[in-house]
């Protein structure tokens, strides 16, 4: 289905107000014989094509005048080997809802990904994560087409170069691979992998995934905005990732500062404390503040436009910069007019 110069507003969970010139809903995969010619249309015109999930790690910050892909593949085929359970699943399946399918069919593993928002085939793009998981550990494969000449890949989990909240998807030269399905595998011997920190320890003696399952949802709607509520696309920025030299001198200077070491001499710090720090929590710019229970999110109050959130994102990096030294890299896809773009970007533009 093709709509023309039609809102974002639903599809974003900034809520952020934007339009689109063309939004194309791919619902089946014959639908590429419409699709592929519409792309080639819109690059012979100069014209921006994104790829769009659910729309919860992205800030519009202008209308887009191009073409927005909605991938909405559905389908969950599950077959088993002697040691795992192989689940092959449409890009277009909610995270969560797929997560809580798994659980209420005994198949464990994904529970501390519980309540991620988004859709399958996002997932892969930035390796999503929380509470010591992460995407990677549970991909073996997925499938793209290639939207430039129509070409169907397959990528192995290792092909696809996850990182921390990075992948090969974020390559340049990857812009138009569309992600399609996605192979989940997850081992019928279930072991707890938690970080978790909610879990008592009467608790811990008797633990599956359904508990873990159901304390990290408990915490995760202690913590983080409902963006059904109150607009928002959960961490603004990555945790910084420093030499340990770094990490150790502001350690010295701010006692109690938590950090995680990483491999090689490398340790990553916790942005939403350096934010806490800085006296920012519930900082707000127009409609856009600093969440008060979480600082590292940044929320739409309820008629934020992006210039606000872009105002407000701006002060946090200058101010963390100014007062730690450390250069916050945001981890949201900002998404100007013509592509994408980023905080620098458009703060020189203004
Ligand atoms: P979108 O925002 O629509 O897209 C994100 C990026 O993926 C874009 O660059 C888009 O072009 C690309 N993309 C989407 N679909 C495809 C596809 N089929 N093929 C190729 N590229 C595609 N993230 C975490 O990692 N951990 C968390 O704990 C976490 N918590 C969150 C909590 C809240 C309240 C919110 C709002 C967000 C949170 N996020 C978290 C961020 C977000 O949920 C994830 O990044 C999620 O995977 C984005 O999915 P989406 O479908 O909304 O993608
Ligand atoms: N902290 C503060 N003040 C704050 C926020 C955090 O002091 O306002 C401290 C906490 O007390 C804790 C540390 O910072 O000691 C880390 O906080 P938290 O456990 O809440 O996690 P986070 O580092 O802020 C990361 C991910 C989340 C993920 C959680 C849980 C990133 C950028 N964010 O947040 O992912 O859900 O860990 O594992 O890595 C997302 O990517 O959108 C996201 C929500």
């Amino acid at each position: 289905m093709i709509e023309t110069n039609c809102s974002l507003k639903a599809l974003n969970t900034f809520s952020i107000d934007a339009k689109t010139q063309i939004l194309f809903h791919l619902r089946e995969i014959k639908q590429l014989v419409e699709l592929l010619p519409l792309v080639k249309k819109m690059r012979n015109e100069n014209k921006p094509v994104l790829i769009l999930g659910a729309g919860s790690n992205i800030l519009f910050c202008d209308d887009f005048s191009g073409l927005v892909i909605k991938v909405e593949l559905l389908g969950i085929n599950i077959s088993t080997t002697a040691n795992d359970y192989i689940l092959r699943v449409g890009a277009g399946e909610n995270w969560h809802q797929f997560v809580t399918y798994c659980i209420d069919n005994d198949m464990g593993g994904l529970e501390n990904l519980a309540l991620i928002p988004g859709v399958m085939g996002a997932a892969p793009v930035q390796n999503i994560g929380a509470y010591g998981s992460e995407f990677k550990d549970f991909c073996v494969a997925l499938e793209y087409i290639d939207l430039e000449t129509g070409q169907l890949h397959k990528l192995s989990g290792d092909e696809c170069k996850f990182a921390y909240r990075d992948s090969i998807f974020k390559q340049k030269n990857m812009c138009n691979a569309l992600i399609t399905q996605v192979t989940i595998k997850l081992a019928k011997k279930w072991q707890a992998k938690n970080r978790n920190v909610v879990i008592s320890e009467p608790e811990r003696l008797n633990l599956s995934a359904k508990k873990i399952y159901d304390s990290i949802c408990q915490i995760r709607a202690q913590k983080l905005p409902d963006p059904a509520q109150t607009g928002n696309a959960g961490s603004f920025f990555k945790n910084p990732v420093v030499d340990k030299k770094v990490a150790d001198k502001l350690l010295n200077e701010n006692l109690g500062m938590p950090y995680y070491p990483q491999c090689e001499d490398k340790v990553k710090l916790a942005a939403g404390w350096l934010i806490e720090k800085a006296g920012l929590k519930g900082r707000q710019i127009g409609g856009a503040a600093v969440h008060q229970q979480q600082a590292l999110v940044i929320i739409n109050k309820g008629n934020a436009t992006a210039q606000d959130v872009i105002n407000l994102a701006e002060l946090v990096r200058q101010s963390i910069k100014d007062k730690f030294n450390i250069e916050l890299q945001h981890e949201v896809r900002f998404i100007g007019k013509l592509g994408e773009t980023n905080l620098a970007k458009v703060i020189e533009n203004v």
